[in-house]
């Protein structure tokens, strides 16, 4: 097997999965101006890759190029069987890894039994893993994403029934579905979440709140885990894994004007152009002038009008 996990060096540092924020120009843009160790898609329904129509759509959120490699492809269901034919189209499109998400809290997937809903079914959980390794048939790794808990902790029943099922690495976000993102991450429980996965084989990656790598990497002594994941603290900052944010607001918004090129190269006439506005605010703060221009900036409908307001903008701050 092609098990990318065992040749990284650790630890490692990696993008989260994140719907509507990690897509290919996302990915793309970090992988130019700081790459992470591993690359996550966003999570794709497995039934969707199932059905033809689906399929034709849902690949546009697996488009990848070689340069975000190592790259993981997350997706989610409740069906072995879709779970087997999803995984083998995943290696077939050539990832270096599949991903499982038994975590996601949102009403939609836990009505149809996945996400976070495993946490309440570890045996449907287990299948699923086994469902993945046959669909991948040995050519890529299966991983999961998961949380500590589905309304309290359970780690201590949870992660080894996860275990037992033998995926290559497992992602603890260390709070529970109830708590959705509303209290601190608990990483106390990542520290135990090591200590359940010692011996096995399994390598354990801590997720939750990190905000720089300075703390990235103090979480992997404090804990001991193999790696860490970072989500929200990627907003507006393609530099997050080289540590070297720039100090000129010029750069970084010249570099907003590329994520927005990129993003309409790509998703035009495909994804909503509001989706590339929830980037703004993270990309304009903290500067003279910045409210105005995120103002300036959720009128614009297309990204040559974002570059004229931000070039327009840039003017006025040199004169
Ligand atoms: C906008 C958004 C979308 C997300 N989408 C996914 C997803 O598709 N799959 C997944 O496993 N987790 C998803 N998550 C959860 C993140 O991967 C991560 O576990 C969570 O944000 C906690 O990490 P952080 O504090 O570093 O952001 C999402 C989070 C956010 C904020």
């Amino acid at each position: 097997m092609r098990n990318f996990w065992t040749q990284l060096p650790k630890p490692f540092f990696v993008m989260a999965p994140m719907a509507d924020v990690t897509d290919a120009a996302f990915r793309r843009l970090f992988a130019r101006y700081g790459k992470p160790d591993v690359t996550w898609t966003e999570f794709v329904s497995a039934d969707g890759l199932c059905h033809p129509v689906g399929r034709k759509v849902l690949v546009t959120d697996l488009l990848y190029t070689e340069s975000e490699r190592p790259i993981v492809a997350q997706v989610f269901t409740a069906h072995p069987e879709r779970m087997r034919e999803a995984a083998a189209l995943i290696a077939e499109l050539g990832f270096d890894g599949l991903d499982i998400n038994m975590g996601c809290p949102d009403k939609s997937i836990m009505k149809q039994g996945a996400g976070a809903k495993l946490m309440q079914d570890p045996t449907l959980a287990q299948a699923l893993i086994a469902a993945a390794k046959e669909g991948v048939a040995g050519q890529i790794p299966v991983s999961v994403k998961t949380r500590i808990g589905f309304n309290t902790n359970e780690l201590e029943t949870w992660l080894p029934a996860l275990l037992d099922a033998q995926p290559a690495a497992i992602t603890v976000h260390a709070r529970t579905k109830k708590e959705m993102s509303l209290v601190p991450a608990q990483w106390e429980h990542v520290t135990r979440a090591v200590e359940l996965a010692r011996g096995s084989g399994v390598f354990i990656l801590g997720n939750g709140d990190v905000k720089s790598m300075a703390e990235a990497r103090a979480r992997v002594e404090e804990t001991g885990c193999d790696g860490v994941m970072i989500g929200r603290g990627l907003f507006g900052n393609p530099w997050f894994f080289t540590e070297s944010f720039p100090e000129s607001v010029a750069q970084r918004l010249q570099v907003m004007c590329e994520h927005t090129e990129m993003y309409e190269e790509l998703f035009l006439g495909k994804k909503s152009f509001a989706l590339m506005k929830k980037h703004y605010q993270a990309y304009v703060h903290g500067f003279d002038g910045a409210k105005e221009l995120r103002t300036a900036l959720m009128e614009c409908e297309d990204a040559t009008a974002v570059r004229n307001c931000t070039e327009a903008f840039l003017k006025r701050l040199s004169s």
